[in-house]
């Protein structure tokens, strides 16, 4: 299949790939768009022919449910029901925005869009171009992010490009994701809100409009919260290990590693590692630059043609705790303490 490059934020040509992602997507198709956070693999989430090509061209488990994307707030209300009083505050506060809500889905949501599943679960993206192509389209679109299923999330349209140039309809090609991670997944359908996925809403800020919030935790033996988290997820194609220590002892722990290895470090780390490749993620003190660039990191490390990776576990305050989930992820939740 030949797939369409749609640049978007050159000025003149923007109108026109907007209007044939949306025509694509109404007709079936499967489009790459950009969002904030990452970018996303859409379909018209009506549509179960399409929405199926999604998990074809991703190679996604059918047992995994989608996020449906709704370009205004109010519009939750077409596929929800019923709409608790948090979500609206939620939404209120958080909307449009790198937070997903799950919430009682309607009769009109297919199936194969929430994995069997009743309930859906909803985001309003902020990213311009995502809105102007939901509102074009005039039809919610389901979307996880745009890589093939376990590799890490696309942040540029050149990621996109690697995975699923000849797999899909059309990419659509606007930049740099300003988050960088996912959006943060919340479950809204019991007593208390569960957070199943950190992303990019903090819990610190989910806490200034919710008096509680759940992290249920789960491992091999329990059933994971949401069916997502069960996957091995984020991952560069070589193994990667996070090393639980201070500079100084990740750098005398790797001087006993044989093989060639690649390190993801902190910002003004790198001449500590001496000629080991290294990759830089952010300041320790920057998690909102740190999950922008991670994921691009990730597939940076990958290009080094290592053996071994190792980066980091880092702190979980603020967005660092949504680049430690990816990171645990990434590396089947390997942790050496030092
Ligand atoms: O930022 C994002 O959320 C991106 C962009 C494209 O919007 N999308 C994304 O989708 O990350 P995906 O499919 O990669 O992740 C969706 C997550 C999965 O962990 C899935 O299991 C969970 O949301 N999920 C979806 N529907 C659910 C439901 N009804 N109940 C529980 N979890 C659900
Ligand atoms: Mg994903």
């Amino acid at each position: 299949m030949e797939t369409l490059w749609l640049p978007v934020g050159l000025g003149e040509k923007d109108k026109q790939s907007i209007q044939t992602a949306a025509a694509a997507l109404c007709t079936g198709g499967v489009v790459a768009i950009p969002t904030e956070t990452v970018y996303g693999l859409a379909a018209n989430a009506l549509d179960e022919k399409a929405v199926m090509r999604i998990f074809e061209a991703k190679g996604r488990p059918q047992d995994n449910p989608l996020i449906v994307h709704i370009p205004e707030p109010e519009d939750i209300d077409k596929l929800c029901e019923p709409v608790p009083d948090i979500a609206r505050r939620l939404a209120l506060r958080f909307w449009p925005g790198p937070l997903t809500m799950v919430l009682k889905a309607r009769e009109l949501i297919p199936k194969v869009v929430t994995a069997g599943l009743d309930t859906v679960a909803i985001r309003c993206p902020s990213h311009p171009v995502a809105l102007a192509i939901l509102r074009e389209a005039g039809v919610p679109l389901a979307a996880p992010s745009a890589n093939r299923s376990g590799a890490p999330s696309p942040t540029e349209a050149s990621h996109v490009k690697a995975d699923m140039q000849g797999r899909i309809d059309a990419i659509v090609a606007a930049g740099t994701c300003s988050v960088g991670v996912e959006s943060t997944v919340v479950d809204l359908t019991g007593d208390v809100p569960r957070l199943l996925r950190p992303g990019g809403i903090t819990r610190e800020q989910l806490l200034t409009v919710l008096d509680k919030l759940e992290e249920p935790g789960f491992d091999e033996t329990s059933a994971p919260p949401a069916p997502g988290m069960k996957y091995r997820h984020y991952a560069p194609e070589t193994p990667l290990l996070l090393l639980h220590g201070s500079l100084s002892q990740r750098v005398v722990y790797l001087r006993s590693v044989s093989v060639p290895y690649g390190v993801l470090c902190y910002e003004g780390e790198q001449e500590a590692f001496g000629d080991v490749p290294v990759v830089v993620l952010a300041p320790k003190d920057n998690g909102e630059l740190a999950a922008k660039r991670l994921f691009s990191s990730l597939r940076k490390l990958d290009a080094l043609r290592v053996d071994t990776l190792y980066a980091p576990f880092p702190d979980s305050i603020g967005l660092w705790h949504t680049v430690r989930n990816r990171l645990l992820k990434a590396a089947s939740g390997q942790v050496i303490d030092l």
